[in-house]
């Protein structure tokens, strides 16, 4: 499978021009980065599980009919996704106070949120994403109200299926954050999916019975072995085998 030229580095992925038009095939590093950039690390290994998580996740998405970029893994670091015009928003599904939202609200971290509540960033590196209102988002035209309505159903949707999902591999689904991409088919009309990625970068997980963190605050708060838990997390999934991420375990 050949890929064309690079189009975009992110801080975890690169993007290349896929085979065929309305096609990209997205790399999976093994850079971590926290706080906007600031913290910086390589992970041996992260990319390589984070490809599988999330094609392990966005096959099942689709499998229940939430459309998502997702097409199909290449190799241990890459697959191949459509194309989209991505919506410069992170939307963040709670179920649970930590992070961002237990700071900014004063709530203890850990405590059980009255309901999943979905919050909407702005994606700007620049202003480290600054939270922002419906208000902001139509007015700037960075989406219109239905596609607020139809990220809001999609994204509770996504949150019931993977809460069931990870509390039946023994893991509390905490929060996450989502991306969409604008596609037009045939008849020109845009619709949005899912796009980037589901990985232990985008979510936070941690233990059902120990509340152990095994997702990327390990890396955020220095509590080590990092690719460990992400390992873990992808082995009560189901997905990969005891010996974990090494790239010589799995043929492509
Ligand atoms: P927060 O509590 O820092 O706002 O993060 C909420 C969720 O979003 C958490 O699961 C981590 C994820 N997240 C990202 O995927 N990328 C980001 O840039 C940030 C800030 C959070």
């Amino acid at each position: 499978m050949s890929r064309g030229k690079k189009l975009y580095e992110g801080k975890a992925k690169i993007l290349y021009e896929g085979p065929e038009p309305g096609t990209l095939v997205a790399h999976f590093k093994d850079d971590a980065t926290a706080f906007n950039n600031k913290k910086r690390a390589t992970l041996e290994g992260k990319g390589v599980l984070n490809n599988r998580i999330s094609e392990f996740i966005m096959t099942q998405l689709n499998s229940i009919g939430v459309p998502t970029h997702f097409i199909r893994r290449l190799n241990m670091r890459e697959q191949l996704v459509r194309e989209v015009e991505i919506v410069p928003l992170e939307v963040v599904v709670r179920n649970v106070a930590a992070g961002s939202i237990a700071k900014r609200l004063g709530l203890e971290e850990g405590e059980a949120l009255p309901r999943s509540i979905v919050e909407f960033y702005y994606k700007n590196d620049a202003l480290e994403d600054p939270m922002v209102s419906e208000e902001h988002i139509t007015a700037f035209n960075w989406a219109t109200t239905q596609d607020i309505d139809d990220m809001l159903a999609m994204s509770l949707r996504v949150n019931d299926f993977m809460s069931g999902l990870f509390a039946g591999a023994g893991i509390r689904l905490v929060d996450f954050k989502l991306e969409y991409g604008r596609v037009y088919d045939q008849n020109d009309m845009p619709r949005l999916i899912l796009a980037d990625e589901i990985s232990p970068d985008s979510c936070r997980l941690w233990d059902i019975e120990t509340n152990e963190k095994m997702d990327k605050d390990r890396f955020r708060r220095d509590l080590g072995n990092v690719t460990e838990a992400y390992a873990e997390v992808a082995r009560r999934l189901g997905i990969m085998k005891e010996n974990g991420p090494s790239e010589a375990n799995e043929a492509k």
